[in-house]
């Protein structure tokens, strides 16, 4: 079995008709997957699920063999221990330094050793390039710089696979880059990740494989050069002719 493995998920807000549609997908361990599709197509509902803050209508999620259960309270905390989420916007905590933020979550949700996570809170913010931030209060810092905390934080959590939400989307262009070569890096350490995002020319460089999303269902996967090059739905086709076009 792959490591993560999706099958049949199908998702809906509160009754309403199924916005993901039977969605499948097979992830092998350290692979990097981009979500690309039109807006509305499901993307983010995808992440939100996974990561329990939408309960799936049908379907089976499991990651490295075990069934992640979606039913209850208690077993969303096991899927947060599967799943960390970075979103668009950073959301950190205005009145903590970047150390404090990156380390809260492990203290307080998890109980552990506060002189231990912080340790940890510096070798991850070391690692996406903020060792000498690590006392900054947000407000100090750069949209991208805070972005990066964000990514530091979801990784004090240990997940298995990290998930990313269009998170250079609402940065200036001149600090996407920096965000990107964090997220490189990650790739490099061999960190599974779902990556939404419409920067097509990253998703090309750092995804072993896409998946196009349409109307909540995946319509063709691939390797990212055959899915920019030679497209074989017409969705994909004419999505992709769409945003070269751009
Ligand atoms: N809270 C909500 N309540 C009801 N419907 C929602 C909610 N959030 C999203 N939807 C609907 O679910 C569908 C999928 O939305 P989703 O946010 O997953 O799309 P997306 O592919 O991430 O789009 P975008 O590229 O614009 O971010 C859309 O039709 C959207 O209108
Ligand atoms: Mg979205």
């Amino acid at each position: 079995m792959a490591f993560l493995s999706i099958q049949g998920l199908t998702v809906s807000y509160g009754g309403k008709a199924d916005v993901l549609r039977d969605v499948s997908l097979d992830v092998e361990r350290g692979e990097v997957i981009g979500l690309i599709g039109p807006s509305g197509s499901g993307k983010s509902t995808i992440l939100r699920t996974l990561v329990g803050l939408l309960k799936p209508r049908a379907g089976t999620v499991a990651v490295d063999g075990a069934k992640v259960d979606y039913g209850s309270r208690g077993s969303l905390r096991a899927a947060r221990d599967r799943f960390a989420i970075v979103f668009q916007q950073y959301n950190l905590f205005q009145n903590m330094t970047a150390l404090r933020n990156v380390a809260i979550a492990p203290t307080l949700v998890k109980k552990r050793n506060r002189a231990e996570v912080e340790r940890e809170a510096r070798d991850l913010l070391a690692r996406v390039g903020l060792a000498e931030k690590v006392d900054a209060y947000p407000d100090e810092l750069s949209g991208g710089q805070q972005q990066r905390v964000a990514i530091a934080r979801a990784l004090a959590l240990k997940p298995d696979i990290l998930l990313l939400d269009e998170v250079t989307a609402a940065l200036d262009p001149e600090l996407v880059g920096e965000v990107l070569d964090t997220i490189r890096s990650l790739q490099r350490d061999g960190m599974t990740m779902l990556i939404v995002s419409h920067e097509m020319a990253f998703i090309r460089e750092v995804a072993s494989r896409v998946a196009f999303l349409d109307q909540g269902a995946v319509v063709e996967t691939g390797p990212p050069a055959e899915m920019f090059d030679r497209p074989q739905s017409p969705r994909l086709k004419e999505f992709t002719s769409r945003i070269l076009r751009h």
